[in-house]
């Protein structure tokens, strides 16, 4: 390229991998690989994008006011403490584009979702893993992680991929913890799932330092849309919204998340059927000796003894149209995590599972 160069870290990256949702050879698989709706959207969101849809011609709203107010009238949340992003994914992205540049160092742990070293690295700074203890977050760890260089620290609570997650008060010791120079995030995209979790959002209230994701990605089933949001103190929002694209957000996708946050039959009732399923597929897998850690968002985490059988029952299930998630990159290489899909999807998990366990003759 010549004298033509890329700002440094971008090369650094390593290309998010997504989940797959093809198997070569088969028409019909179920994709369990990407922790969406097995339900798909709530029906008022798709009518609500028809509805939409002879209005594409005119540009969005670009501060989201009616979206904020139905989330913040949903979540008892203050409006304008809180930013829309494409995604969940976009916010990570400001802020470490707002907070983090080289030199300084963005924190997330051993198995965090992996958005984070992206955004980290694409705004110059450098990423630092705080290493987790049996697939749980260590806050001891990633206060000890934490130096003077230190903006933000990134916590997936649930987990993803462990689905574990920490309570309210190890939350509470890391807005304690952490430097004054640093933002906690709590990324709470599988809030919904985990009972009585409130996703960080009285800690985030209550602190300066703590930054709330979430996502209409998961429960609500508009991962295509690409809608999520961010909660916290005004000044931050303020700094996060002055490199956010006017219109980042299109049309459908902001009355889509509109009309499924005021869904809440719609949500509710996905939340207590994955809480069923995901007992039950836990309880079957342990069962054929591939067990997993209390699970508290809509996937679980399979682990089994070593690299070379999770592989080989990732292939078993990839044959009978069942499409999960490796996680090597998550340095996991003997789970393989599922998303907890409807009644039927389960059942064929727990049936391919046993066959290839050997334990259905
Ligand atoms: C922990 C976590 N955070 C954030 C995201 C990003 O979600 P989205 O950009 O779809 O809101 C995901 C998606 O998989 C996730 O698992």
């Amino acid at each position: 390229m010549g004298k033509i160069e890329p700002q440094p870290g971008i090369m650094d990256i390593a290309l998010y991998q997504g989940g797959a949702s093809h198997v070569p050879g088969l028409s019909e698989v179920i994709k369990l690989s990407s922790n969406e709706n097995p339900f798909g959207p709530s029906p008022k969101a798709i009518e609500a994008v028809r509805a939409a849809a002879g209005s594409m011609h005119r540009y969005p709203s670009t501060d989201h006011a009616a979206l904020r107010a139905a989330i913040g009238e949903v979540h008892g949340l203050d409006p304008e403490r809180i930013i829309c992003g494409v995604g969940s994914d976009e916010i990570i992205h400001f802020l470490c584009q707002s907070y983090a540049g080289p030199g300084d160092e963005v924190i997330y742990t051993e198995h965090g979702f992996s958005m984070y070293k992206i955004s980290a690295r694409a705004a110059g700074a450098t990423p630092v893993v705080a290493p987790e203890h049996d697939r749980r977050v260590d806050v001891a760890a990633v206060l000890a992680a934490c130096t003077a260089r230190t903006r933000l620290v990134f916590i997936t609570n649930p987990g993803n991929p462990t689905s574990t997650m920490l309570s309210a008060d190890e939350l509470g010791q890391l807005a304690d913890g952490v430097p004054e120079t640093a933002l906690l995030v709590i990324d709470s995209a599988y809030a919904e799932f985990a009972a009585g979790y409130d996703g960080g959002a009285a800690l985030a209230t209550a602190r300066d330092n703590v930054v709330m994701l979430r996502t209409f990605s998961k429960a609500y089933g508009l991962g295509g849309m690409r809608v999520g949001w961010g909660y916290s103190q005004r000044g931050i929002i303020d700094v996060l919204n002055r490199i956010r694209g006017p219109f980042n957000l299109s049309l459908p996708a902001l009355k889509a998340a509109e009309a499924a946050v005021h869904d809440r039959a719609f949500v509710d009732s996905y939340i207590a059927e994955n809480a069923r399923l995901r007992v039950w597929l836990a309880d079957r897998l342990a069962d054929l000796g591939v067990p997993s850690d209390p699970a508290q968002a809509n996937f679980i985490l399979a682990r089994f003894a070593d690299a070379a059988e999770a592989e080989a029952c990732d292939a078993f299930l990839q044959s009978r149209g069942l499409i999960v998630r490796r996680v090597n990159g998550y340095n996991l290489p003997a789970a393989l995590r599922i998303t907890i899909g409807d009644e039927a999807a389960c059942r064929k998990v727990a049936e391919a599972v046993a066959a290839f366990k050997g334990a259905d003759r």
